[in-house]
């Protein structure tokens, strides 16, 4: 079977089982089989696939129409342009989380000390970390209470050259941190509602369900956050948070309601939805 046909087929089989992104779907999975980039993929449609090249491929396409997430088949996902190695063990990274970052990188921080201090509260598989840590003179701690998550962040950190910046820690929240004080706390918690699980896509409910559930209303988190972060944070330091859909009110209302922060700034995403929330510590 040549490239294009390899192509083709997938496609059919994908948009029969209901795939929302059939070709895109197929080239990525075929271009992980070959080793090649996307683009590579139409520059070569006439190329045959060997016999073991096309086996592979076809297990793939079996996992993707049973809705494995392509991230896990393929064992990586693109974060800032970066690659992450991702494992069933972990949260995809969303491109929304893209904009936390970028967020946070415009930031006045100019008069704070370098390296910058910061926390990173569920690290998952270090994309907001490590993001940071390519392009900050800083230190991180990056927490998650999955050890499998950690290795992974680990691995990633290396691989980007940046692990010599970034302390993996294992633990809830803040409670492997003692006595620290840092310029910013970021975090991108789990919060999907607890009644909204059920409803969730197949191949959503397949990655862990501890980096998604949030409890009722899905605010159990940011709760806590918002609770212990001013203990944590110096004095005209920064909470950044990633946030659900609807759930920007509550949230804050939880910030000004601690008195210790000037009022949160809030950023839509590409949807048009409340995303992200800035508040500096006064
Ligand atoms: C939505 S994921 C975000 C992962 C990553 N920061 C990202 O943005 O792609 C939430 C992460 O929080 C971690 N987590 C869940 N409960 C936690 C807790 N009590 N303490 C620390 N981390 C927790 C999960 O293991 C998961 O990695």
């Amino acid at each position: 079977m040549k490239i294009l046909e390899a192509l083709n087929w997938a496609t059919t089989c994908f948009a029969k089982s209901g795939q929302e992104n059939p070709r895109l779907d197929s080239e990525l999975l075929l271009a992980d089989v070959l080793g090649l980039k996307r683009v590579d993929l139409y520059l070569n449609i006439n190329q045959d696939l060997t016999p073991q090249q096309l086996s592979q491929f076809k297990k793939f396409v079996e996992r993707r129409i049973a809705y494995e997430p392509i991230a896990y088949i393929i064992g990586k996902t693109e974060f800032m342009g970066r690659e992450f190695k991702i494992t069933p063990s972990v949260f995809i990274p969303r491109p929304e989380t893209e904009l936390l970052v970028e967020e946070i990188l415009k930031l006045p921080l100019t008069t704070h000390q370098s390296p910058l201090t910061i926390i990173d509260l569920g690290t998952g598989c270090g994309v907001i970390a490590c993001s940071l840590a390519l392009v900050l003179d800083c230190k991180i701690y990056a927490t998650d209470i999955s050890l499998e998550a950690l290795f992974v962040a680990r691995e990633n950190a290396i691989q980007l050259d940046v692990a010599k910046r970034i302390i993996f820690i294992q633990g809830d929240l803040f409670t492997p941190l003692h006595n620290l004080q840092v310029d910013i706390i970021v975090s991108n918690p789990p919060y999907v509602p607890t009644e909204d699980w059920e409803g969730l896509p197949k191949e959503v409910k397949a990655e862990p369900r501890i980096a998604l559930s949030g409890g009722k209303e899905g605010l159990g988190f940011y709760r806590r956050i918002i609770e212990e972060t001013p203990r944590y944070l110096k004095d005209n330091g920064y909470l950044a948070l990633e946030i659900g859909i609807n759930q920007s009110q509550k949230i804050g209302s939880m910030i000004i309601s601690t008195n210790r922060f000037s009022n949160p700034k809030m950023i839509k995403d590409y949807a048009g939805i409340d995303r992200i929330i800035i508040a500096k510590t006064r």
